[in-house]
């Protein structure tokens, strides 16, 4: 396999070559990293300690998937944005490899599989028409994850999510915005509410709006969760409701999901759904419930999707509540794009 990681520097660039570092893709030759020109020969293979070995990072402007010394690419994993992903990403698939993208640009077109591989893999079974596939958001992954297994209690008719996602969700440079207006309040100032990676100041606080907000108010992250699923689970007509609120967590989005069925259900049945669902820990009442920050703490426990507080609602007998937790930059991401390949490489036509 040659592979090409596009935005190789950032938080789940990162995360993807300690993957492939790790061995989740079988037959690994070449890792060709791609960042900014700023990051122009980088050696992320000394930086982030791999034994993979990795090429220096090539400048974007210099990445061209036309070129004879790039004929035999066999994937790109995108992690720089949607607009380098619409830029690049048709280009990178026409010169024949398999295109992963982990940015909204292409989610919600009809002829881009948007794949979990836990839920859909059945997208996968033949080469996408346009070769991509999306990896959809890193909050709808965790959600589609915890609800799937639950469609064996009933028809899904209504959700109504909060999310309380992580400053690591806006990449290296939240994450420095975080560190650096933590410090700033624990020293005793008060951060000037500049332009910010999260809208607004997190540092000890809340900021109930992810992404730009239309006429209706409705968030750019909130049609996420509602348009995604709806996709992921061929369920044109669920109904969702959601709020997106950034936290002040290093790493780990968590959830609080209240699901609505056609018919009446149990928090016991639900429990051993989710038991019994791969990739999934399901906690009982009486083994605690997951955090963001042990959840994100070994690779193993980042691997898994994590729910807990599985419990009635007392007012409706057709209705759950519960409380899911990943770590967005493994599940909600690098990991499901690494998972997407490996169906890609495990099917009869790649
Ligand atoms: N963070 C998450 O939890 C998460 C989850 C799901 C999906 N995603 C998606 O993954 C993508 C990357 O997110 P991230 O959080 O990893 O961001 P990040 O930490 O900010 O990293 C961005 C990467 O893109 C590169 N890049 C930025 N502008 C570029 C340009 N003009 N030309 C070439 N390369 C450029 C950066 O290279 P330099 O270092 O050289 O600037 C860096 O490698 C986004 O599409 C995001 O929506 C993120």
């Amino acid at each position: 396999m040659n592979i090409a990681v596009i935005g190789a520097t950032g938080v789940v660039g990162k995360q993807c070559l300690q993957l492939l570092d790790a061995g989740a893709l079988p037959g690994v030759e070449r890792v060709i990293p791609v960042a900014s020109g700023r990051s122009a020969g980088r050696d992320l293979t000394a930086e982030y300690g791999l034994d993979l070995k990795v090429e220096p990072v090539v400048a974007l402007a210099d990445f061209d998937p036309a070129a004879a010394d790039l004929a035999g690419l066999d994937l790109a994993i995108f992690s720089a944005g949607a607009p380098i992903s619409l830029e690049l990403g048709p280009k990178v698939a026409a010169a024949g490899a398999l295109v992963v993208d982990n940015s909204s640009a292409f989610r919600m077109e009809d002829d881009v599989p948007l794949v979990v591989p836990q839920v859909n893999p059945h997208t996968m079974a033949t080469r996408p028409a346009r070769g991509i596939a999306s990896v959809p958001n890193c909050s709808t992954i965790q959600l589609v994850r915890a609800l799937h297994p639950l469609r064996a209690l009933g028809n899904l008719e209504r959700l109504v999510v909060a999310s309380y996602q992580a400053a690591s969700g806006g990449g290296l440079r939240g994450l420095e915005e975080l560190a650096s207006t933590s410090r700033e309040v624990l020293d005793g100032g008060e951060p000037a509410e500049t332009p910010s990676r999260f809208g607004r100041t997190l540092a000890f606080n809340l900021v109930p709006e992810i992404g730009l907000r239309d006429d209706a108010g409705i968030s750019h992250e909130e049609h996420k969760l509602r348009r995604e699923p709806r996709k992921i689970l061929d369920l044109p007509a669920l109904r969702v409701a959601a709020t997106a609120v950034r936290v002040p967590v290093v790493n780990g989005h968590s959830e609080a999901v209240h699901i609505t069925f056609d018919r009446p259900v149990t928090a016991a049945d639900a429990l051993d759904a989710l038991r019994a669902a791969p990739g999934v820990r399901a906690y009982g009442e009486d083994e605690g419930y997951p955090r963001p920050r042990q959840v994100c703490s070994s690779v193993e426990s980042s691997s898994l999707v994590h729910v807990g507080r599985i419990r009635a609602d007392l007012d409706d007998p057709c209705s759950l509540l519960l409380w899911v937790v990943a770590d967005n930059l493994m599940v909600g991401a690098a990991l499901t794009a690494v998972e997407i390949a490996r169906l890609a490489t495990e099917s009869t036509w790649m």
